[in-house]
């Protein structure tokens, strides 16, 4: 298992949408997506939820309210009753994205927009500033930039290891990243230990929430 979904949001979620979508994530999830102060916040952190519990269900065969959330001590998110499906979710403007696999994920998508590269090299190591700097920088800083936000999710442990602590081109036995997705837009990259690509799938989020709608009705309640 290490499958990824990306949602699009080509046109914007309805109250209606949002409130039917609410309450399949846990009460304190809800809670906290009610005080963010932009909708799009709200959206992206509810998307990235009621995903990952729709590609957990759908992988395990578990019921929705059977799924218990907890995240680590540096607030990255697992399933607190099953050593063995692991998770990892990103968003970035109007892209929502999952990845789900049977040992650690880390994911990040991010935008592309005009960079400044004092922040590659305040962030990137030599090698990596050197590599972006050498061809089309603004998506090689793109590039370099989810491979490490990537790496760092896979860990878990937030910025505690710092973007400069380690090189993307470092020989590394244990990791692979994996490119899930590029257009003009944004770029996304997963890092894991697992030595076969994920499956990617892209889908917008009408059809996703009228799938949500139809599995809530037979089983996903
Ligand atoms: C929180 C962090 C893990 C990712 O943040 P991000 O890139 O802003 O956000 P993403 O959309 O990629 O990921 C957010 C999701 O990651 C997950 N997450 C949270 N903490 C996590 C952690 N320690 N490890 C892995 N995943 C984590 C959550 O599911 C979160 O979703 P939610 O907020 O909707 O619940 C962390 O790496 C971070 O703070 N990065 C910011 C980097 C930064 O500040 N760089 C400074 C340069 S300008």
């Amino acid at each position: 298992m290490f499958e990824v979904v990306i949602l699009t949001v080509m046109s914007e979620l309805t109250q209606n949408e949002f409130d039917t979508l609410l309450p399949l994530i846990s009460l304190e999830k809800q809670e906290r997506i009610r005080k963010f102060h932009f909708f799009q916040d709200a959206r992206n952190c509810l998307l990235g939820d009621v995903l990952a519990r729709v590609e957990i269900c759908r992988a395990t065969g578990l019921s929705n309210k059977h799924l218990e959330f907890s995240v680590n001590s540096y607030g990255k998110p697992f399933l607190a009753d099953s050593s063995h499906v692991y998770f990892n979710i990103s968003h970035a403007g109007h892209y929502i994205t999952c990845v789900i696999a049977d040992e650690s994920v880390g994911i990040d998508i991010e935008l592309i927009k005009p960079v400044n590269l004092i922040i590659a090299e305040r962030f990137f190591t030599p090698d990596e500033t050197e590599y972006v700097m050498a061809g089309d920088y603004t998506f090689r800083f793109y590039e370099v930039w989810t491979k490490k936000e990537s790496r760092i999710k896979w860990e878990g442990k937030g910025l505690h290891k710092t973007l400069p602590s380690f090189s993307v081109f470092e020989p590394n036995e244990q990791i692979t990243y994996y490119e899930a997705f590029h257009n003009d837009e944004a770029i996304c990259h997963v890092c894991s230990k697992k030595q076969i690509a994920p499956s990617v799938r892209v889908s917008d989020v009408t059809t996703f929430i009228r799938s949500i709608v139809f599995s809530y009705e037979q089983n996903l309640d």
